[in-house]
Order: C-alpha cells, then sequence, then structure tokens
C-alpha cells in the first residue's frame, strides 16, 4: 500500500457526525482523515471546490472549527487474516477488548488498533513449494486457526508470479511468509490482507453458481416450510419484540455454516451484551467444539456512533466474503438493517440532500439491494478449484410493525426469503412469531431435493430405520401448509357461527392445524431440548402429524364422531413430544401408540382397512 505523505487541512463546520473541512487540495471521494487534534476516524463523503465532508466514525463531542484535518491516502479496508474468529469488533474493525484494554471502558475515540493481534504467532503450513506459479486467489498454505476452522491463506489481489520461497513455521501477519517474483518484481506475501469495504469481490461472468443447498438452521418453521439456500438471503422484518434478535441468535448459534459473521447494528447494547456473554458458553453442535471458534461478532451498539454503523454492515460483509473465498460456507446476520438506513437517513440529512421516500435518501434502494448483492454461491477463483457461499439474512424493523414503509419494501424486492414476524403470534406468546400464510421461499422448490439429501446425511446414525422408508417430505410439507391455509378459513367461518356449529370435518381441520402449530410451528429458543431440531427429526414430528390428520379424516368420513377422535389421550403428547430429550425414539413410540388407539376406534366403529401413517 502506498501511504501518501500526511496532507493537513482545517476543520470549518460539524454537524453531528459530519464535517466539513478546507485546504487539501487533492483530496479524493473514500479517502481516510483524522479528524481534530484526537485523530478521529473519518471518510471522505463529498468533495466541493476547496472544501470537502467526511463522515466521522467516532464520537464528534468537543470537536471544534480550526482543529485539523488530516488525509491520509487510505481507503476503508478490512484487515484480513488469521485472528478474526473469536473476536469482537467495533464498527470499523478495532477489537473491542484491546480499545477497552488501552483506554478503559469509556474513552474510546481517537484509538487507532489493528484488527488482527500482532503478538500472535500462528503456524503456516505452506501448500505451494518453490518454483510454483500464483496468482490472485490461490491458496498457498494454511494456519489451523482455531479447532473448527483452518484459515487458508490467498494470494492477494494484484499479485502474480513464481514462488521464489516459502516457508513452514510461526509467524506473525507481519512477517512475510512467501515471496513472488515476477520479472524483477518481488513481493512479500504475509498473513494479512487488505479489501476495500465497499466494493464486492470481483468475479468472471460464470463465477456464481445455482443456490440448491440448504441452510440448516434446526428450527422447524424454516428448515421445513421456508427454508433458505446456502447463499441466499432473507429478510426478517417485525416490530417491537416479535423475536427477530433471538430468531437471528438462533440462526448465528445453530446454523451449518462453518463461519458465522454477526452485526449488531445499532441496536441496544444489552443485546449485543448477551450475545458476547452466551456465545462463548455454547457448543457448535455439529462440531461439539465452543460455538466462538467459528464466529466474527461486529458491535455498533446504539451508544454508538451513527455513521459507524453504515460501515460496520460493509465490514461485516468484506469478513464474509474473505472466508467465502477460502471456500467456505459463510452465514452473516445483521439485526438491524432498519438502523443502518437511518444511520444513512442520518447522514444524508445532514449533507442536506434531497430526501425521497419517509425522510431517506433517493439512494436507499441502491444500497439495500449492493448489500443483499453481494450474498451468493460462487466458484472462488484461484487454485484449487473450491466454492464458498454467503448467506445473507437481515432483520427489519418497521416502525410500529407496519410493513409498508420504505427499507421493508426495498429489502423484500432484493431478497428471496421471507420470514414475516407477526404480532399477534408475539402477542400470545406464539414464538418464533413467523406468520406462515405470509412467509415465503422462492427455493422451497429448489432447496427440496438436496433437503432429501441432507436428511440422511444428517440422520443415519439416529434413524437407521427410518432412512430405508421413502421419504414423501414434498407431499406431507405441501399437505400441512394446506392444512393451515384451510384452518385460517375455517377459522374465520368459526368466528361467525361458534366452533361447536362446524361439521366434524371441518372441525378436524381446526384441531389438526392446532396440532401443527403448537407441536411443529412453535419452538422455544429457551428449551434444552426444543432450541435446535434437527432435521430427521422435524421430519418425524411432521409426518406423524400429518398422518395423524389424514388417519383421522378418513375415520370421520366413514362415520366416527369428531368428539371420539377428540378425547384420544395421544393428542396432548403430540404436541409436547418435541421437547422430549429422547428425540426420535419419543416419536416414533407416540406414532405406534397413536396407530393402536385408531384401530382400537375402527374397531369400536366396525370400520375396516384403515391405513395409518406408511
Ligand atoms: N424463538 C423464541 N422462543 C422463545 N421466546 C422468544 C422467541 N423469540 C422471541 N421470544 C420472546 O420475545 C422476546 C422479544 O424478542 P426479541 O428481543 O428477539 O424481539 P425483537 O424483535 O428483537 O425486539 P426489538 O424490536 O425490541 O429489537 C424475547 O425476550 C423472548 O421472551
Ligand atoms: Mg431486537
Amino acid at each position: 500500500m502506498v501511504i501518501k505523505l500526511a496532507r493537513i487541512g482545517k476543520l470549518v463546520r460539524i454537524s453531528g457526525s459530519v464535517v466539513e473541512a478546507l485546504g487539501i487540495e487533492d483530496i479524493t471521494i473514500g479517502e481516510i482523515v483524522e479528524v481534530g487534534e484526537e485523530g478521529l476516524i473519518g471518510e471522505v463523503i463529498r468533495i466541493f471546490e476547496d472544501r470537502f465532508t467526511a463522515q466521522v466514525y467516532e464520537d464528534t463531542t468537543g470537536l471544534k472549527p480550526g482543529e485539523i484535518v488530516k488525509g491520509t491516502g487510505k481507503r476503508l479496508e478490512a484487515e484480513l487474516g488469521p485472528g478474526l474468529l473469536n473476536n469482537i469488533l467495533d464498527g470499523i474493525g478495532r477489537p473491542l477488548e484491546l480499545i477497552k484494554n488501552l483506554r478503559g471502558p469509556y474513552i474510546t475515540r481517537g484509538v487507532k488498533v489493528n484488527t488482527l493481534p500482532r503478538n500472535i504467532k500462528w503456524y503456516f503450513t505452506p501448500t505451494v513449494k518453490e518454483g510454483d506459479e500464483v496468482a490472485p486467489g490461490d491458496v498457498v498454505g494454511t494456519v489451523k486457526e482455531t479447532e473448527s476452522v483452518t484459515h487458508r491463506i490467498l494470494i492477494p489481489h494484484g499479485i502474480r508470479g513464481e514462488v521464489a520461497w516459502v516457508k513452514e513455521g510461526k509467524y506473525t501477519v507481519d512477517q512475510p511468509i512467501l515471496l513472488v517474483k515476477n520479472g524483477t518484481n518481488e513481493y512479500e506475501v504475509t498473513m494479512k490482507q487488505y479489501w476495500p469495504i465497499r466494493v464486492p469481490r470481483p468475479f468472471e461472468t460464470d463465477g456464481r453458481l445455482p443456490l440448491e443447498k440448504p441452510l440448516i438452521t434446526g428450527q422447524r418453521v424454516i428448515d421445513t416450510f421456508f427454508p433458505i439456500p446456502k447463499g441466499g438471503t432473507a429478510a426478517i422484518p417485525g416490530g417491537f419484540g416479535t423475536g427477530k434478535t433471538v430468531m437471528l441468535h438462533q440462526l448465528a448459534k445453530w446454523s451449518d455454516a462453518k463461519v458465522v459473521v454477526y452485526i449488531g447494528c445499532g441496536e441496544r447494547g444489552n443485546e449485543m451484551c448477551e450475545v458476547v456473554t452466551e456465545f462463548p458458553k455454547l457448543k457448535d453442535p455439529y462440531t461439539g467444539r465452543p460455538l466462538m471458534e467459528r464466529t466474527v461478532l461486529i458491535a455498533n451498539t446504539s451508544n454508538m456512533p451513527v455513521a459507524a454503523r453504515e460501515s460496520s454492515i460493509y465490514f461485516g460483509v468484506t469478513i464474509g466474503e474473505y472466508f467465502r473465498d477460502q471456500g467456505y460456507d459463510v452465514a452473516l446476520m445483521a439485526d438491524s438493517t432498519s438502523r443502518w438506513a437511518e444511520a444513512m437517513r442520518e447522514v444524508s440529512g445532514r449533507l442536506e440532500e434531497m430526501p425521497a421516500e419517509m425522510g431517506y435518501p433517493a439512494y436507499l434502494p441502491d444500497r439495500i439491494a449492493e448489500f443483499y448483492e453481494r450474498a451468493g454461491r460462487v466458484k472462488v477463483p484461484g487454485k484449487p478449484s473450491r466454492e464458498g457461499s454467503l448467506t445473507i439474512i437481515g432483520a427489519v424493523s418497521p416502525p410500529g410493525g407496519d410493513f409498508n414503509e420504505p427499507v421493508t419494501i426495498h429489502t423484500l424486492r432484493f431478497t428471496g426469503v421471507f420470514w414475516a414476524l407477526d404480532a399477534d403470534l408475539a402477542y400470545s406468546r406464539h414464538f418464533p412469531a413467523i406468520n406462515w400464510l405470509k412467509s415465503y421461499s422462492i427455493h422451497a422448490g429448489a432447496v427440496a431435493e438436496p433437503w432429501a439429501q441432507s436428511f440422511s446425511q444428517y440422520s443415519k446414525k439416529i434413524l437407521g430405520w427410518w432412512e430405508r422408508k421413502h421419504m414423501g417430505f414434498l407431499e406431507y410439507r405441501k399437505t400441512a401448509l394446506d392444512l393451515l391455509g384451510e384452518a385460517a378459513e375455517v377459522e374465520s367461518i368459526a368466528r361467525v357461527i361458534g366452533e361447536a356449529s362446524l361439521p366434524d370435518e371441518q372441525r378436524i381441520i381446526l384441531l389438526a392445524s392446532e396440532i401443527l402449530k403448537e407441536g411443529f410451528l412453535r419452538q422455544s429458543a429457551f428449551d434444552e431440548v426444543d432450541s435446535y431440531c434437527e432435521i430427521g427429526k422435524q421430519f418425524c414430528l411432521l409426518k406423524l402429524m400429518i398422518d395423524f390428520y389424514l388417519t383421522a379424516s378418513e375415520l370421520i368420513d366413514r362415520g366416527v364422531p369428531f368428539e371420539r377422535v377428540r378425547s384420544m389421550p395421544q393428542i396432548f403428547k403430540m404436541m409436547r413430544v418435541k421437547e422430549d430429550p429422547r428425540g426420535i425414539e419419543a416419536i416414533r413410540e407416540l406414532s405406534l401408540e397413536i396407530r393402536g388407539e385408531f384401530q382400537k376406534i375402527a374397531r369400536e366403529y366396525g370400520i375396516e382397512g384403515v391405513v395409518v401413517g406408511s
């Protein structure tokens, strides 16, 4: 990186997080400036004649006109390399722990610290040798950063040539591990590199791959009904207290991604505090290792400077892309993108730009689109050939819970999955409060087929006998969604005429949908067993309830009164079996019990040939 000599200007105006200065003639848009005596970090966002405007990523209280502004010649970049995982960074990539140690918990202004630790020596194992040709994106070696993730070291952008030498052993991120020669040019490669955060990684046109593998989340309403593929995008809008944060935490904990980037953007500090205190105690269900070993947390809470909210989103995405380029599946969660949009609105207001809808700048839809477009599954450039994916999930907090507002509307234009949080469901403590009639996943078809594959992959050990049976998942899913749709109609009739006046074939629809809502859709994040539901168990539960519904409907068709079905003692058990620590074994037992009870009813009413389940 070329660092120009410091150029010094003078502050003339301060308006919140936006400052105006003059005196640096060759200043450029996007340049990082150090503002005031303390050297607060800012970025140039507008230049007009001899004046320029910068947004400042730190608290500007106390700044005065006349103070100096230094041009640094640098851009806003992310420092990438071993040491990212297991870390908590602020909105411009500074480790919070380090800032605290340097300045104490309160004063955090003007602190210049590196993202990556400089004191740790990582063991670098090369995968290339002297004489090999290397190009940008090639993997040249690995570092076992944590037990869960092996960090792959890549050739940075712009470097290609022949490996002159390569070292194996323990080095810090500052020490060269490889020398690349190209004619008379020599490049020393270290384990760290810098990527600009505001531009996506360049890809060859055929670099994007179709989205077909589901991101398994262990949340039934998502995996079974509204799945998100690896590399997909999802919006989770919901009013105050409808469960956005809890859901994002659940996804961060349980998703089967290799690396998780969690951005706390403008939300309450105590929510981030929960993450910080709770995550280190949690174990990854896939590896049994601490979850933090695969997690990067970015915290820019509501008490932190507003402009850094804006940058925190880009930092997070860039870190996500970096791990994706190593050939990993990465999942990124942002809570909440509304606060990010509000930061844009605030800065835009201070720039006195012409506002568009509800005061948001006219470029809001472009920014939202650019953010979600950085998701995807790609063939990564460089050797060896590898694929990686970046899944982006954004919470949206529409004011008053009304989805008819710019941030929600534009987000839904650019995301493939919509998990609609519903205030009524949340009010009646039905969590996750994802409305099954309003939500959708445009990928439901695409991921369904591999869903069946991953079913056998994840459940081989536990299932055994299930595996050899016909799956029929798609059929069960469809029956369940149809049932929920019909139940909504029947409910509206029942509200008028009363449930007892409904014909029996409609009452069974209501009962079966109640079982499905209570026993399947409802899933407490705080239940030790049910917080995570593996995919095989999801299928068993769904099958249990749909088989019950189909058989009960048939019996009712053939003359059994609804009340007789409703008196079955297994109904209550169906609603609770999800919490049984014995898992699938308990479901199987219950399904046999139900079969016995149905046979008993059939005998009582002299009905023959009823087939219960498959
Ligand atoms: N999956 C869940 N299981 C159990 N309880 C939940 C679940 N989701 C939400 N809750 C309950 O709802 C409360 C509010 O949830 P949460 O804080 O996630 O809402 P939010 O949408 O992020 O709210 P805000 O708009 O204030 O940020 C939680 O404290 C918890 O009691
Ligand atoms: Mg929240």
